[in-house]
C-alpha cells in the first residue's frame, strides 16, 4: 500500500466504491494507484498536462503493478476524457480559477460525471460560486490541516442549490452546517488574511483603496459574527 498524505487520504474517502475515477493533474499518480490497490476503483485514468509528472506517475504505477487498471493520458484538463468515461473527476492541488477553467472548457465531459472531488489551493469562493451557478450542488465539504496548511475539499454532484450570501461561499456552506472541528481555525485564518489586506489598503489615500477597505471591513465584521455564533453554540 502507498503511504498517502492526509490530504490525498481525505480525497480518496469521497470516491464511491466501484466508480471509475479520473485524476486530472495527477502528478505522481498516488491517488489513482491507491484507489485501485484498495479495490475502490476497478479502473482509473491518471492525466496530466506535463510529461514529467506523467512519467513519475507511470513509474509509480509500474512499481505497484497496477498498469493494467490505470490509463495514463497526456493532455489539458478534461480534454483527455470521452464523455461518460469517468464517474468521478478529481482535480486537486491547483488554484480554484484553474479548476474552474478546466471544468468550463469541457462541459460535455463535466456534465457526464456524477461527482467532482475538488481541492483548490486558493479562490475557493469563486469555485463554489461557479459550481452553484452551473447546476452543481455541494454534496459535502472537508477541511484538513497538514503541515500547518489548511486545505479545503469540495465534493460536488448534479443538483440545484441556492447561492447564498457571498460570505457563506467563502467559508463553505457544508462546513458551517456540520460545524466542522476546524471551522473556527478556518474563520480565524480568513479574518487574519483580511486584516492584512486591510492594513495595506489603509496606507493608501486613493478613493478606490478606501472603498475597498470599507468592503473588507464589512467582510471581517461578517466573519467575526459567524465566529461568535459558532463559539456560543459550543
Ligand atoms: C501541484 S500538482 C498536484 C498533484 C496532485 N493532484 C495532488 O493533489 O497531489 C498539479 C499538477 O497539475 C498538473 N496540471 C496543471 N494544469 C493542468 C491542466 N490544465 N490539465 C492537466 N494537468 C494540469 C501539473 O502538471 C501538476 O502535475
Amino acid at each position: 500500500m502507498i503511504n498517502l498524505s492526509e490530504r490525498l487520504k481525505c480525497l480518496a474517502q469521497f470516491v464511491p466504491n466501484g466508480s471509475v475515477v479520473a485524476d486530472i493533474g495527477t502528478d505522481h499518480g498516488y491517488l489513482p494507484t491507491h484507489l485501485v490497490l484498495l479495490g475502490t476503483c476497478p479502473r482509473a485514468i491518471a492525466a496530466d498536462i506535463n510529461k514529467g509528472p506523467l512519467e513519475a506517475a507511470q513509474s509509480n504505477i509500474l512499481q505497484y503493478n497496477v498498469q493494467d487498471k490505470i490509463d495514463l493520458r497526456l493532455g489539458n484538463g478534461l480534454q483527455v476524457l470521452r464523455p461518460g468515461e469517468a464517474d468521478v473527476i478529481v482535480i486537486a492541488g491547483m488554484g480554484g480559477g484553474t479548476i474552474r477553467d478546466i471544468l468550463e472548457a469541457s462541459p460535455e465531459v463535466a456534465l457526464q460525471a456524477t461527482r467532482f472531488i475538488l481541492q483548490p489551493m486558493a479562490d475557493e469562493k469563486e469555485l463554489r460560486a461557479y459550481l452553484l451557478q452551473h447546476g452543481w450542488t455541494l454534496r459535502d465539504e472537508e477541511l484538513l490541516l497538514e503541515d500547518g496548511r489548511l486545505y479545503q475539499v469540495l465534493v460536488a454532484e448534479r443538483g440545484q442549490e441556492e447561492i447564498g450570501e457571498s460570505i457563506l461561499l467563502e467559508i463553505g456552506p457544508r462546513l458551517i452546517e456540520k460545524k466542522h472541528l476546524l471551522l473556527s481555525v478556518h474563520i480565524r485564518r480568513l479574518i487574519e488574511k483580511y486584516q492584512r489586506v486591510l492594513m495595506g489598503l489603509q496606507k493608501s489615500t486613493q478613493e478606490v483603496a478606501l472603498r475597498k477597505a470599507e468592503h473588507i471591513k464589512e467582510k471581517i465584521g461578517q466573519l467575526r459574527k459567524i465566529e461568535a455564533e459558532l463559539l456560543s453554540s459550543h
